[in-house]
């Protein structure tokens, strides 16, 4: 089930061929579901855009089983103060050239320069992602932090025969 509250964006999934997934035109922070509704719950570069992160991350753990899983995957900052800075120049100043040559959109570009440059480094969201009420929060990093993949699970039996919260996967973060 696929959830946008762009109908742009619904239509343009839905002309993807052979798709088996249903489409809901939804708000992130008022989702059109019941309470413990899905088994997991994943948001693609949608977390960033939303008005209120902190209230999709209540509301993606209401919709979810309890011991049912989160996949976020968002930008997210470089290690280091200084290798991030010249990551930050560069999406301030060369991607939105790049983008105006090749797309004609380069406002989006610098909206997506600024809106990295203000979201949350990869702890701290872990942090919210656990005050939000999720558990087991770990993130791993993808090409040196331009994008991380933060996973949790709600607390409660796993969906998985109905056994443990434990993650049995080898361990991945937080580290790069
Ligand atoms: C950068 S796009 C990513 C879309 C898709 N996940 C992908 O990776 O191609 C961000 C999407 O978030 C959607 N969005 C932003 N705020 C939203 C909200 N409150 N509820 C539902 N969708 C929202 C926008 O409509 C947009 O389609």
């Amino acid at each position: 089930m696929a959830c946008d509250f762009s109908l742009g964006m619904l239509q343009a999934g839905a002309r993807k061929p052979a798709t088996r997934v249903s489409f809901a035109a939804g708000d992130a922070l008022a989702l059109p579901f019941r309470n413990e509704a899905f088994d997991a719950v994943t948001i693609s570069f949608g977390l960033r855009n939303v008005a209120d992160a902190d209230a999709a991350l209540a509301e993606m753990l209401r919709v979810t089983r309890p011991g049912g899983r989160l996949v976020i995957c968002e930008f997210g900052h470089l290690p280091g103060r200084r290798l991030n800075a010249l990551y930050e120049r560069y999406l301030a100043a060369a991607l939105p050239l790049v983008a105006r040559r090749l797309s004609g959109h380069a406002e989006a570009y610098n909206y997506l320069a600024e809106s990295i440059a203000a979201w949350p480094a990869q702890p701290e969201l872990a942090r919210r992602i656990g005050a939000a009420g999720w558990r087991a929060v770990r993130w791993r990093n993808l090409t040196m932090g331009v994008v991380a993949v933060h996973t949790a699970r709600r607390p409660g039996p796993s969906p998985d025969a109905g056994t443990t919260e434990r993650d049995t996967r080898a361990p991945q973060g937080p580290r790069s």
